[in-house]
């Protein structure tokens, strides 16, 4: 009859109505539960890494991809610089020396330069020869450069504006998963054994 079915359409619909409101609140309830505050190592975690292009030690262009499936170790700075950099990337080459060659076998040991205006694919090539046979360097155009120093989250800057100039800039090395993801950074002078160790208990 008309007027039965006049009043069951707007019950149905009512109805309904009704369901999806229990299931956006049910949704919605369940998500609020599963947020928590996310804590700082997850959040450097989801920060630091992203993609780039850049262009390795033998001039060869290569991406992030590049380096994905196996862990990395990776430190930005420059070749001219006269302490920091150099004492970094020995101890980065130092830890590389306690692993087992298995272990290594699965790390990428990587040095970025915030310098592309000096450092350009020979400097790089002779530079990471004082340090690790398995040290690659990347460099890139300023724009290559400054975009995977946002990525990292890293600052340079160069200090004067002098020749021989000195970069400001921030000093950790950051042992990513070989997903790309943070798993844990060093400061500047970390002790290359307890990094090793570290490195070691988290390659699997
Ligand atoms: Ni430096």
């Amino acid at each position: 009859m008309k007027t039965q079915e006049t009043k069951s359409i707007p019950k149905k619909r009512i109805i309904l109505s009704l369901i999806l409101v229990i299931v956006a609140v049910g949704v919605w309830t369940i998500s609020m539960v599963e947020e928590k505050t996310p804590t700082a190592a997850e959040n450097s975690r989801a920060l630091i890494g992203g993609p780039f292009t850049l262009t390795n030690h033998m001039n060869e262009p290569v991406t992030d991809k590049d380096f994905l499936g196996k862990y990395m170790i990776v430190y930005f700075g420059y070749t001219y610089c006269p302490d920091v950099c150099p004492m970094d990337l020995q101890i980065m080459a130092d830890a590389a020396r306690y692993l087992t060659p298995e272990q290594l076998d699965k790390l990428n040991l990587v040095f970025v330069t915030v310098d592309p205006d000096r450092d350009k694919v020979e400097v790089m090539a002779e530079y990471i020869t004082y340090f690790h046979p398995k040290l690659i360097g990347l460099t890139g155009t300023p724009e290559q450069i400054d975009a995977v120093k946002k990525e990292y989250r890293v600052y340079a800057a160069k200090a004067d504006d002098t020749a021989d100039y000195l970069v400001d800039h921030t000093a950790y090395t950051y042992f990513m998963d070989p997903e790309g993801a943070l798993l844990k950074h060093f400061n500047h002078g970390e002790d290359p054994e307890q990094m090793a160790a570290l490195m070691a208990s988290m390659i699997k």
